[in-house]
């Protein structure tokens, strides 16, 4: 599998595997306003093989939440090829916060939209290998001095992901920032702009 930054023949796999993996998706045209506003804050994971590509969407989330509606939204996957040969298998989409009504001195802030990474995929580093890249991109390119996120408070793997791997903090919680009525982590991170 390879790491590699995000273009926009990218971003119709990038989309496809979020609404594989999350119920949180998003226009088409928000992915190219990433993708032309921040080229260099996005990375995909791509790779030449084929595991995985009968997996099914959304059993983890289905499974693990109470949410009975989740288990009808589960599809099969198909493969999606960003270029001959190349499938997408994960991603990382990257943003700076460009909230109009933030303070001109406020601190320039990144934040990540959307990860996953495909089922078949998980648990083999890619996501901590897309978002080490995401934060030195947003730090180096954009001079982001922290970076922040929101994540489902049941998401026991993207918490651990964030919290103890990527050593992001917890900032507050957002009641029922989901559409589904589940409170958010709101997370910060700090960038050491030395590393
Ligand atoms: N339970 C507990 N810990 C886990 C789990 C899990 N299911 N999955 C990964 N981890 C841990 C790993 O052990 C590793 O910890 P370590 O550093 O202590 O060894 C760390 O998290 C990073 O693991 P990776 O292998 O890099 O993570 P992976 O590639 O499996 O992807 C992800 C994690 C993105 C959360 C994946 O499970 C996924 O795509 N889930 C569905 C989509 C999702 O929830 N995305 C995040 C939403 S929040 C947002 O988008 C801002």
């Amino acid at each position: 599998v390879t790491i590699r930054r995000a273009t926009i023949e990218d971003m119709l796999c990038m989309q496809n595997a979020n609404l594989h993996n999350l119920p949180e998706n998003y226009l088409f045209k928000y992915y190219m306003y990433h993708i032309l506003s921040w080229p260099e804050a996005s990375f995909v994971a791509t790779t030449t093989d084929n595991v995985g590509d009968l997996e099914v969407g959304f059993e983890e989330l289905a499974s693990s939440s109470n949410n009975s509606t989740s288990s009808s939204i589960a599809t099969k996957c198909d493969p999606c090829y960003v270029r001959s040969g190349e499938k997408l298998v994960g991603y990382v989409l990257a943003k700076m916060n460009d909230d109009p009504s933030a303070q001109q001195d406020a601190a320039l802030n990144g934040h990540i939209t959307s990860l996953s990474v495909m089922r078949t995929y998980r648990r083999m580093g890619l996501a901590e290998k897309l978002m080490r890249q995401a934060l030195f991109a947003l730090s180096e390119v954009y001079k982001a001095q922290y970076v922040s996120l929101h994540v489902r408070q049941s998401n026991r793997a993207a918490l651990h992901l964030y919290r103890d791997t990527l050593e992001f903090e917890v900032l507050s919680v957002e009641k029922s920032y989901y559409l589904d009525g589940e409170d958010a982590y709101a997370m910060k991170k700090v960038l050491d702009t030395d590393e």
